[in-house]
């Protein structure tokens, strides 16, 4: 059974899917751990009523990122974790993941890259007035919201979409590509 870590740092809800998904298929794979970079973060909860094992890393409590990243590998080691699925893990991974875990990591993302990178897809997304959007996931590399993209889908912004119905409907997408690009890559030998 292979084994997976998903890092999050907020609400979880990508974090739910992808671990309700891999139940429900019956996917051999295994959440083994979550990482977590805020000690308050809904998605603790979640995981604990998932009963997924959590390691909460405190980035200030370590001399220096690359110290922190070593702390997250210590656990992923322990864990026997194989590959890592960014789930609205808002941090840019560092050459220390990086080369463990060299095409081994991937990241969903709220918007078609390469448009609308950063923390805010949706919302640039939506001010910019374009007529689609979407959720791309991608393999991640040293940039932000970069790396080669593995799969996408598109997402119309309807005239009548306030922020909120777009964020519904963006979150909807998401939650059904994840697991089915995390199931595809598994069954491909991918990952
Ligand atoms: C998701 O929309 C994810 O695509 C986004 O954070 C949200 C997390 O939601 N990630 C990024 O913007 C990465 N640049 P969740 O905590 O409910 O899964």
């Amino acid at each position: 059974m292979k084994k997976i870590a998903i890092f999050a740092s907020g609400t979880g809800t990508n974090f739910v899917a992808l671990t309700k998904a891999i139940q429900q298929q019956h996917l051999p794979v295994t959440v083994s751990l979550l990482v977590c970079d805020h000690e308050d973060a809904q998605v603790l909860q979640r995981a604990a009523e998932l009963k997924v094992p959590i390691f909460v890393i405190n980035f200030k409590a370590y001399p220096n990122k690359a110290a922190a990243e070593q702390a997250i590998l210590d656990q992923l080691a322990k864990a026997e974790v194989t590959a890592i699925l960014l789930a609205g893990y808002m941090r840019i991974i560092g050459p220390t993941l990086l080369g463990a875990y060299t095409n081994k990591i991937l990241n969903i993302h709220p918007a078609l890259l390469p448009n609308f990178p950063g923390a805010h897809g949706i919302e640039d997304a939506f001010k910019a007035g374009v007529k689609t959007t979407g959720v791309t996931v991608h393999y991640i590399d040293a940039a932000v919201d970069s790396g080669p993209i593995i799969a996408q889908k598109a997402v119309p912004i309807l005239a009548e979409d306030t922020l909120a119905t777009l964020e519904a409907r963006i979150h909807e997408t998401e939650h059904q590509l994840y697991p089915a690009v995390l199931a595809d890559l598994i069954k491909k030998g991918d990952l």
